[in-house]
């Protein structure tokens, strides 16, 4: 079992953490047996799984069924539960409540997004009570009301400073790694050099100490947006809309179910319902 203490020797031992969002069980259970080293329960569940049009639309309740559901396949692979927007920005008792819920029921960590000096006390008062937290810096998508469109953060030495400044207030804070996203690559390759947690990349270059992608996007599950850094390695939707094609066709044809995809009566009471039907009247088998 992989734990965020295990996530910081990688980082010491120069190895790379390889990370990937999931929201089912069985998905969750394959990604596990393929290697993973963190599986994240994403609030882009908004998005991808819920139809929403933003991270901020999808609540504790709905987050429960999903890490719920993740938890349950996963054997090896360290799960962090993304706190969904609203859920520990109001206070820091109903924050610890709510990041607890998710440790209660088997995640290894949750993660939260900024480092404003709430957010900052936040997470010491988290890792005081138990509760591993990863930071979120960079795009951050709870706050993308406040921050507008800029979506790529980190456009100078200016701002990739600020956030190095952010990213050691949240590592002092007690946060085990931060997904840092959207972020030029050579800032990304100075925040992560210049931290000792390790910081997990999206589409923030090649030299962070890991990466992170949406399972949705790699697997070509979701496709109203395609961002350039998710490799896609293979296309579910097509997968998925020629199985439904072809079981549509088989159906309307009669072609489906065949004899072996169905049950059968054994000789004898096939024989006494064909005298019976043929007694009553009643239609015969084929
Ligand atoms: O919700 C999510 O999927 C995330 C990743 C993009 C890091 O926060």
């Amino acid at each position: 079992m992989i734990t965020p203490k295990k996530i910081q020797k990688m980082k010491f031992e120069g190895h790379k953490i390889a990370a990937l969002t999931a929201y089912d069980c069985p998905t969750a259970r394959y990604a596990d047996n393929s290697g993973l080293d963190i599986i994240l329960v994403g609030d882009s569940a908004s998005q991808v799984v819920m139809g929403y049009d933003s991270t901020t639309k999808i609540g504790m309740e709905e987050m429960k069924v999903f890490a719920r559901a993740v938890i349950n396949g996963v054997k090896n692979a360290l799960v962090v539960v993304d706190m969904p927007f609203l859920s520990y920005q109001t206070n820091i008792s109903d924050a610890i409540l709510n990041c607890g819920e998710f440790i209660k029921m088997g995640a290894g960590a949750v993660k939260i997004e900024g480092a404003n000096e709430y957010i900052i006390s936040l997470i010491k008062r988290l890792t005081d009570s138990g509760i591993p937290v990863m930071g979120h810096l960079g795009f951050t998508p709870q706050y993308i009301k406040t921050i507008g469109g800029n979506f790529i953060q980190g456009k100078s030495l200016e701002n990739t400073l600020n956030i190095l400044e952010d990213a050691k207030k949240i590592q002092e804070s007690g946060a085990f790694a931060i997904v840092l996203e959207l972020v030029p690559d050579i800032c990304a390759e100075y925040i992560s050099k210049n931290l000792e947690i390790p910081v997990i990349g999206i589409g923030a270059g090649k030299n962070t100490d890991g990466q992170i992608l949406v399972i949705n996007d790699i697997i070509g599950k979701f496709d109203e947006f395609s961002p350039k850094f998710a490799r896609k390695y293979s296309n579910a939707k097509t997968i998925i809309e020629n199985a439904v094609e072809n079981y549509v066709k088989d159906v309307k044809n009669g072609d489906f179910p065949n004899s072996a995809e169905s049950f059968h009566l054994d000789e004898a009471e096939r024989e006494k319902f064909e005298n019976y039907t043929q007694k009553s009247g009643i239609k015969s088998f084929n």
